[in-house]
């Protein structure tokens, strides 16, 4: 069993692959530099929202294989591991910005002794392993050895947990054939394919991944958008193209659109380091500009169902950016409370999980934990995160409680049928009932009127 060392072990990537690797067995250091975090995850709770991964974290800690620190001194000498697992936000221009990754890699270097592998997991821009290996050569002490290994995560949150105990594939980019193999042999007893090629393909690998399914999420909200015009009906399109071995069913859910911290910040990454290198990428623009697109449809569809939005009531369902999670990050919620409130509607907000995040961020936006209590009165609904518990909300208990009936499903949960059954008027993405519905095409219009002389 080897030692490890997660360094950014309190965030999110980092803590749950500390819980898993200390469940295989391995002797793991979550290190964070947050003192608060890493006192809190010491005494078993979790500093994130994340099923499972609380109970995993405690087993760790209960067997004496799971600690916690905020030294790299404690960490580091003994680790024949050192994961990096910390944040890469993005600049205004999308670059990531690297100064955690570049100090994380100075403090690690400075404590090193003997040979260390050393495993870069945040999603890290394309020659990161290289930019690694040089910081330690820099401040590595001398007889010390070292490699470096881009090894990318494909989490999800929200199903992070079984996400690592079942992966699809194992992506290994080094130089080192030695150390190569044994990250491979970390997972053991994992029996999935593994990918292993030089650094950058890694790297690569991570963001297009996420490039793609992002990619596959406007391309059904831009059939979304075309279905709306013709009178078709989006779900049905998704169902019938996604039967398609070679589509796949998998991210053509159309709705108000991606967000969360990874995908809206690794295609700008992307598309900033492309454009860096010297190729504009057409395709990775228009997927970030039709998710904006999505979010703006939204507030369009509640103005003209409410015929304006000043002093309307709307109660929002859900704020973080998926269900399963109470992250914000990039959530489409946000930008769609702030286009409410710039609007002078009132919002009744609720989330099962996320509220506490947003306790003083806007006037004129009443936090309510109980969907139904935040229903009562408004105008308007608005389904924006697809959390279970909603999907089995009462819809008439809803509607009777309203003083409006507009319903605006931003995820496509309820049937349209039992929306309006319960008095709503039904508000979909993609659905048949737009209101910019195409009667009759114009390129039918000549041959018919020839028919008809
Ligand atoms: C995503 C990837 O799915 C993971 O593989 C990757 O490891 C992770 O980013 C990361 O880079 O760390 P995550 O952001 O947790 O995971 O969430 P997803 O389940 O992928 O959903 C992302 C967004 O896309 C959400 O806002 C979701 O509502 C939206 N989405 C997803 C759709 O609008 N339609 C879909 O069909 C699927």
């Amino acid at each position: 069993m080897a030692s490890v060392a997660i360094i950014g072990g309190a965030g999110y990537v980092g803590l749950t692959y500390a819980a898993m690797l200390a469940h295989r067995g391995h002797q793991v250091w979550g290190l964070d530099v947050d003192e608060a975090k890493t006192a809190m995850l010491s005494s078993g709770q979790c500093s994130i929202y994340e099923p499972g991964l609380e109970e995993l974290m405690r087993q760790g800690l209960a067997s004496g294989r799971l600690r916690f620190t905020t030294s790299y001194a404690d960490a580091i000498p003994d680790a024949d591991f050192v994961f990096l697992c910390v944040g890469t936000p993005a600049d205004q221009n999308g670059r990531a910005n690297l100064q955690y990754l570049a100090c994380a890699s100075e403090s690690l270097a400075r404590c090193l002794q003997g040979h260390t592998i050393v495993v870069n997991k945040s999603t890290v821009p394309i020659g990161s392993v290289n930019f690694v290996e040089r910081l330690l050569e820099r401040w590595a002490p001398a007889g010390t050895t070292h490699a470096v290994v881009s090894n990318p995560e494909f989490l999800r949150e929200g199903s992070a947990v079984s996400d690592l105990l079942n992966p699809d594939r194992i992506v290994l980019g080094g130089t080192d054939a030695d150390a190569l193999q044994r990250v491979a042999d970390l997972y053991e007893p994992l029996s999935v394919p593994i990918v292993a090629t030089d650094p950058r393909s890694a790297e690569l690998i991570k963001y297009a991944a996420n490039a793609f399914l992002a990619t596959k999420i406007s391309f059904i909200n831009e059939i979304a958008l075309i279905c709306e015009r013709f009178g078709a009906d989006v779900a049905t399109v998704a169902t019938g193209i996604g039967l398609d071995h070679r589509i796949g069913a998998a991210f053509l859910n159309p709705g108000i659109g991606f967000g969360g911290s990874c995908f809206p910040k690794d295609v700008r990454a992307l598309a900033s380091m492309a454009l860096d290198a010297g190729h504009e990428s057409m395709l990775l623009n228009a997927v970030l500009e039709i998710n904006q697109q999505m979010r703006g449809l939204v507030l369009d569809k509640l103005e003209m169902a409410l015929d304006g939005l000043s002093n309307r009531t709307i109660a929002v369902l859900g704020l973080s950016f998926k269900p399963e999670t109470d992250d914000i990050r990039e959530a489409p919620s946000v930008d769609l409370i702030d286009g409410l409130v710039a609007a002078g509607a009132r919002v009744r907000l609720t989330d099962p999980a996320a509220l506490r995040h947003v306790a003083n961020r806007w006037c004129g936006v009443d936090l309510i934990n109980d969907p139904y209590a935040a229903a009562m009165g408004a105008d308007a609904l608005v389904l924006v995160t697809e959390w279970d518990q909603y999907t089995r909300l009462d819809l008439n208990r809803l509607a009777n409680s309203m003083r409006g009936r507009v319903l605006v499903d931003g995820r496509r949960v309820f049937t349209p049928a039992a929306a309006r059954e319960a008095g709503f008027h039904y508000f979909g993405i993609g659905h048949p009932s737009g209101p910019l519905l195409i009667a009759e095409p114009s390129y039918f219009s000549s041959y018919l009127s020839m028919a008809a002389d």
